[in-house]
C-alpha cells in the first residue's frame, strides 16, 4: 500500500490535464471530476498501476473497473460494439452511460482492470476537464469512483481528500459534479440489460431501444456470489450511520434527509435537516445526495431518516443507492 505519498492537488485547466498526464504515464493515480461522480484514474495497460489504484481504495479486486476514453474510435479499440450498443454510443456518448460489451482481440485494458473476465465497461465521460486529461494522456484511463471501498461517492475534490490524501498522487480539482449519481451501466451482450441504475434515465434509454431494458436475473447485490455487475454489493455505498428509508417521522437524534416540501412531525427535533430538493426535482436530488448523506453523517447522527423519493427518472438511481446505504451492516 502506497500510503503516505504527497498528494498534489491542482486546479483544472491546461496544467491540470498536462499534470495528470505525466502522472497516468508514469503508473501514478489521479482524481478527476467527470459529470456523474469524481473518478480515480490509472493507465488501463499498466497492471502495476492498477495493482495501486486497487490498494489505495481498499477495493476488492474481483471487482472490475471502467475504462474511460475520449471518442467513439478509441471505444471500439477496446470494446466490440453491436447494434444496441452502438445505437445507445450515438444517442448518449458522451455522457453519463457505461456500455458493457465484448473485448476486442487486442484489447488493450489489462486484465486486472477486467477481473479476468472477456467483457469490458467503457464509458466516455462529458465533463470538460475528464475530456482534457483523456487527450492529453491519449490513452483509456480505467477509474472507479474516487473514494475508499464502501464509502460513499465523491462529488467535490475534498470528498476525494478526506478519503484518499497520501494515497494518491494527484487531486485534479473542477469544482462540485452536475449528474451526482454514478453513471447508468447497460450490458450489450445479448439482449440490453440495465447492470446499474445511474444518471442516465432507465426512460431515456428504453426510448432510444424501443424496447424495456431487463434487470439481472439475480439481483447482483450479493457480497458471496459472483454478480453480473460485482460491485453492486448490497452495502456498497454506505455512511457511518444506519440509514432509515421511507421515514413518515423523525425520532430525535435523528438527522432527516428530506425531499420535496412536505414537514415531518418531529423535524424541529431533528440533529440535522438536509432537503435534497424542496421542489421534488429529482435532478437536483441527485446531484445533492452524496454530498448530503456525507455532511450528516458527519454530525454523527442517531440515524438517517430519508423521506420517500419517487421511483421514476433518475429516482430509481436515487433509491437504489439508498436501499444499499440502507442495507444494515
Ligand atoms: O459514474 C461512474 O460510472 C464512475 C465514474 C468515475 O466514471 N465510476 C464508477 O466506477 O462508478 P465504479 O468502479 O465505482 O463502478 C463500476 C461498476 C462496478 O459495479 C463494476 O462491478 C461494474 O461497473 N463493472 C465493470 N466492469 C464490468 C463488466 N465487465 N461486467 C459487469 N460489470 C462491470
Ligand atoms: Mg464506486
Amino acid at each position: 500500500m502506497k500510503t503516505g505519498l504527497e498528494t498534489l492537488i491542482l486546479p483544472a485547466g491546461e496544467a491540470g490535464a498536462e499534470a495528470a498526464a505525466r502522472i497516468l504515464a508514469r503508473g501514478g493515480l489521479v482524481a478527476f471530476p467527470t459529470e456523474t461522480v469524481y473518478g480515480l484514474g490509472a493507465d488501463a495497460g499498466n497492471a502495476a498501476a492498477i495493482a495501486h489504484l486497487y490498494a489505495a481504495k481498499g477495493r476488492p479486486a474481483f471487482n472490475p473497473l471502467i475504462a474511460h476514453v475520449a471518442d467513439l474510435a478509441a471505444a471500439r479499440r477496446i470494446g466490440r460494439l453491436d447494434a444496441c450498443a452502438s445505437s445507445l454510443a450515438e444517442a448518449f456518448w458522451p455522457g453519463p452511460l457505461t456500455l458493457v460489451v465484448p473485448k476486442t482481440d487486442n484489447c488493450p485494458v489489462a486484465d486486472l482492470a477486467t477481473a479476468g473476465l472477456d467483457t469490458v465497461a467503457i464509458r466516455i465521460p462529458a465533463h470538460p476537464v475528464a475530456q482534457a486529461i483523456l487527450r492529453a494522456f491519449g490513452g483509456a484511463v480505467v477509474a472507479p469512483s474516487a473514494n475508499l471501498s464502501g464509502h460513499v461517492s465523491p462529488t467535490l475534490a475534498a470528498h476525494v481528500e478526506s478519503d484518499l490524501a497520501g494515497r494518491i498522487d494527484l487531486i485534479v480539482d473542477g469544482g462540485p459534479v452536475t449528474v451526482g449519481v454514478e453513471s447508468t451501466i447497460v450490458g450489450c451482450l445479448n439482449a440490453p440489460m440495465l447492470l446499474r441504475p445511474g444518471g442516465l434515465s432507465r426512460e431515456r434509454i428504453e426510448a432510444v431501444l424501443g424496447a424495456r431494458l431487463a434487470r439481472p436475473p439475480v439481483e447482483a447485490d450479493s457480497d458471496d456470489s459472483q454478480p453480473l455487475a460485482p460491485g453492486m454489493m448490497a452495502s456498497h455505498y454506505a455512511p457511518r450511520a444506519n440509514v432509515r428509508l421511507n421515514a413518515q417521522d423523525v425520532a430525535p437524534g435523528e438527522a432527516l434527509l428530506a425531499f420535496g416540501p412536505a414537514r415531518l412531525p418531529g423535524v424541529d427535533a431533528a440533529a440535522a435537516v438536509m432537503n435534497l430538493s424542496p421542489t421534488g426535482d429529482l435532478d437536483e436530488a441527485a446531484a445533492n445526495l452524496f454530498g448530503y448523506l456525507r455532511a450528516l453523517d458527519a454530525r454523527r447522527p442517531r440515524a438517517i431518516a430519508v423521506m420517500a423519493i419517487p421511483e421514476d427518472d433518475l429516482g430509481e438511481a436515487i433509491n437504489d443507492r439508498l436501499r444499499r446505504a440502507a442495507v444494515a451492516r
